[in-house]
């Protein structure tokens, strides 16, 4: 289109604001508009953004004060907020910032193309209900624009929890499963288009439980299904939650060729006292016995988790009992934060630990999880892994793309190509990465 406006959008947070922002982009198509990388040139910038921790929130107020002279010298611009802080803050966006023109939360992007329709008239749009129509189905089909060979594609979305700190469940609403046969075409679709590797995504993947015609389809099943299409060659899904985790989807690990040796599985903590005020339903023990079941399924699956300290009524005591739990699963890989206290949720109440206190966990969890990721990359040296290729390398002549554990790995190309699945075998390691040849 020669007068396509341009649409610039800035994604924070989880991968389902990724699958989010794609979406978004492709419901303003008809609309007129087309994604550009470079922010000096759009119509309309789109800030897609996370509320998880405090400081996750205000990022977003922090860059839209940098928009601020950007807009000043281009009145037409159009600043539009999506996403959690847009659906926890709504017209206090605007308040805070006039210039705001759009705020949409995450269950309402379908209705996009009317409130964008709205900003042509000089009117602003906000919209955070909880419709009850289905987004995915009024969204327009996925476009068949070329894109890399990993997508991401959402499943299920909400979460029914409750976990004493988060603020998903308010964010993103009542848990909701897609139906089955939606998946399946829009990943036959995504395939079509050059995708190699799905990736399911849900705040409670393996809670999945959508159907067609109220059969039930269980997370399991929908990968069976997946391991049916043709070049599609890898499946991973996340994130899980422990309570949902049932047989069949242990011993998929084991069986189906398709599905990635890969896990990750957040515990938050390693002391039942803690996850018991976490509202979390499962004690350490649990989780151990849970993750025994993987190994036994599949022994060279990598774990990886997500970890709080410092929440509310956290001891020593129970901060050693999470360093004691990560000794023993041994994590390929995993995510640490600092409690944040979110407004509005249970824990939020509470009486708080000492900053410094958290300062010295956060490091010391962070130190235990970075020598057990090392640890594990070392241990890949000789071995032979596959890789899926995603895009061109840093260095000259290089590509990179992961493995079956989901390590980066770059390599000299030789006559690999991207979305190509070859054989590799590992012959270092860097911090976040391993670098290996082509077999
Ligand atoms: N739905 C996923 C992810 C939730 S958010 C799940 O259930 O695991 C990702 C991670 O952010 C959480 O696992 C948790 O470790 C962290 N998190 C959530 N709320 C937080 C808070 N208030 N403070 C600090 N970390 C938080
Ligand atoms: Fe948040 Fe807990 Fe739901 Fe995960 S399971 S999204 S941490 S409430
Ligand atoms: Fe953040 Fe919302 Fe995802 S709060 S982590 S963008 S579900």
């Amino acid at each position: 289109m020669a007068d396509a406006k341009k649409l610039f959008i800035k994604t924070y947070g989880c991968q389902m604001n990724v699958y989010d922002s794609e979406r978004m982009a492709e419901a303003l198509g008809p609309s007129g508009y087309e994604t550009t990388t470079d922010m000096a040139e759009a119509d309309m910038i789109l800030l897609n953004t996370c509320h998880i921790r405090e400081k996750a929130a205000e990022k977003v107020y922090s860059e839209l004060g940098r928009l601020k002279p950007l807009h000043d010298a281009k009145p037409d611009l159009k600043i539009a907020v999506a996403g959690c802080v847009a659906q926890a803050e709504g017209e206090e966006i605007m308040r805070r910032q006039p210039m705001v023109d759009l705020v949409v939360g995450p269950q309402s992007y379908h209705r996009l193309p009317a409130m964008e329709a709205r900003l042509r008239l000089g009117e602003t749009a906000l919209d955070t209900d909880f419709p009850e129509e289905d987004k995915f189905e009024l969204l327009p089909k996925r476009v068949k624009l070329a894109r890399g060979p990993s997508a991401f594609l959402t499943v299920q979305e909400g979460c029914d929890k409750f976990c004493a700190f988060c603020v998903v469940p308010y964010t993103r609403g009542a848990e909701v499963s897609r139906p089955a046969d939606r998946i399946l075409r829009e990943a036959q679709e995504l395939v079509e288009r050059g995708v190699r590797e799905i990736t399911l995504l849900g705040q409670n993947v393996n809670a999945y439980h959508g159907g067609t015609d109220g059969d039930g389809w269980s997370l399991a099943r929908l990968i069976w299904a997946l391991n049916d299409i043709d070049r599609l060659e890898r499946i991973r899904f996340t994130t899980s939650h422990p309570n949902d985790m049932d047989e069949a989807l242990i011993e998929a690990h084991g069986t189906c060729a398709k599905l990635m040796p890969y896990l990750h599985l957040p515990v938050q903590s390693g002391s039942d006292k803690i996850l018991k005020g976490m509202n979390r339903k499962h004690t350490a023990d649990d989780y151990l016995r849970l993750i025994e079941r993987f190994r036994a399924a599949r022994p060279d699956i990598l774990l990886s988790s997500d970890f709080i300290v410092g929440f509310p009524g956290e001891t020593d005591a129970d901060f050693e009992a999470t360093l004691a739990l990560i000794e023993e699963v041994r994590y390929g890989q995993a995510y640490s934060f600092k409690y944040s206290s979110r407004p509005g949720t249970p824990a939020a109440e509470r009486a708080p630990v000492d900053e410094a206190v958290m300062d010295e966990r956060l490091q010391r969890v962070q130190a235990l999880l970075t020598s057990q990721q090392h640890e594990i990359q070392r241990g890949m040296i000789g071995r032979d892994v596959n890789v899926l290729f995603e895009k061109e390398g840093r260095l000259e002549g290089q590509l990179v793309g992961k493995s079956d554990y989901l390590h980066a790995v770059h390599v000299a190309r030789g006559d690999a190509k991207v979305g190509d699945v070859r054989r590799v075998r590992i012959t270092g390691t860097e911090r976040n990465s391993l670098g290996g040849v082509l077999l």
